[in-house]
């Protein structure tokens, strides 16, 4: 039987490529996210192409629908194998409005959102001893500050501690727990205007030593990888994955 791979956020953008990544490489893909159609119509893809997969809609601010999903699927499947928590937002927001509600709406989702879909499924990766977990943050949350975006950096770099405390709790149980910190991505996130760079975000590939902005699969290679027994020693790291960004002299 294949292995389950639960990812959030899996409608488009990295989550989908992932969702991808996955069905390729023999997985049984548990595409979740907010979005019914987008989510639907990824499973239906890795259907087509030959591979298994099914959709559920999860909002990871739901501890009940989390907590109710991974039993349904841990009931229907046996266990899940790998978790991929990518669902996150980016909403640019001056400090002068930055209110408690916006300040938590993005917490709640981009920290708290990755806490709650690993809670619950690591009863059940313990007593198969076994277990990935692969959380995503970014170049704003492991190096660079994010002007207008002062709580999407701080949750972002919350999601490092919480891939290390969770790395260090599981690692006796063979769970690995790892992250990601992607550099600029095209994807809805980086295209929006209102949000990020916009239209013009190929533009960026100037200040990028490798020419050019990331592709979605640029991640979900290093994601799946991160998953697979070719990472079987390597637990509370997170990986950049941005083209030389961080490193350029600039
Ligand atoms: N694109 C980039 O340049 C970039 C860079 C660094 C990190 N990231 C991170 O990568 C991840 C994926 O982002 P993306 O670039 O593919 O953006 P995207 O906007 O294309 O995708 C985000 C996904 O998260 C889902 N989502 C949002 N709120 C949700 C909720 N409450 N519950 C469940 N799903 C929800 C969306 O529906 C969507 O499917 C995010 O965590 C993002 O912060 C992106």
């Amino acid at each position: 039987m294949s292995e389950v791979v639960l990812i959030t956020g899996g409608g488009i953008g990295i989550g989908r490529a992932t969702a991808k990544a996955f069905g390729k490489a023999g997985y049984h893909v548990v595409v979740t996210d907010v979005l019914d159609k987008e989510g639907g119509a990824v499973a239906a893809e890795i259907v087509a192409a030959g591979g298994s997969a099914e959709f559920h809609k999860l909002d990871v601010r739901s501890t009940e629908q989390a907590d109710a999903l991974v039993a349904a699927i841990e009931k229907k499947h046996g266990g899940i194998a790998v978790i991929v928590a990518n669902a996150g937002i980016a909403h640019k927001v001056p400090l002068s409005q930055l209110s408690d509600e916006k300040w938590d709406y993005t917490f709640d989702i981009d920290l708290k959102g990755i806490f709650r879909v690993v809670r619950p499924a690591v009863a059940g990766m313990k007593k198969a001893k076994k277990g990935a977990v692969i959380c995503v943050s970014s170049i704003m949350g492991v190096a660079y500050g994010w002007d207008e975006h002062v709580h999407y950096s701080a949750a972002k770099s919350g999601v490092v501690g919480l891939v290390r405390g969770l790395a260090v709790e599981l690692a006796r149980d063979g769970i690995r727990v790892n992250g990601i910190a992607p550099g600029y991505i095209r994807t809805a996130q980086l295209l929006s205007k209102e949000h990020s760079l916009g239209p013009d975000a190929d533009k960026a590939g100037e200040f990028i030593p490798m020419g050019r902005i990331g592709e979605p699969e640029d991640i979900a290679d290093v994601i799946l990888f991160l998953a697979s027994n070719a990472a079987r020693y390597m637990t509370g790291q997170v990986v950049v994955v941005d083209g030389g960004l961080l490193v350029g002299r600039y």
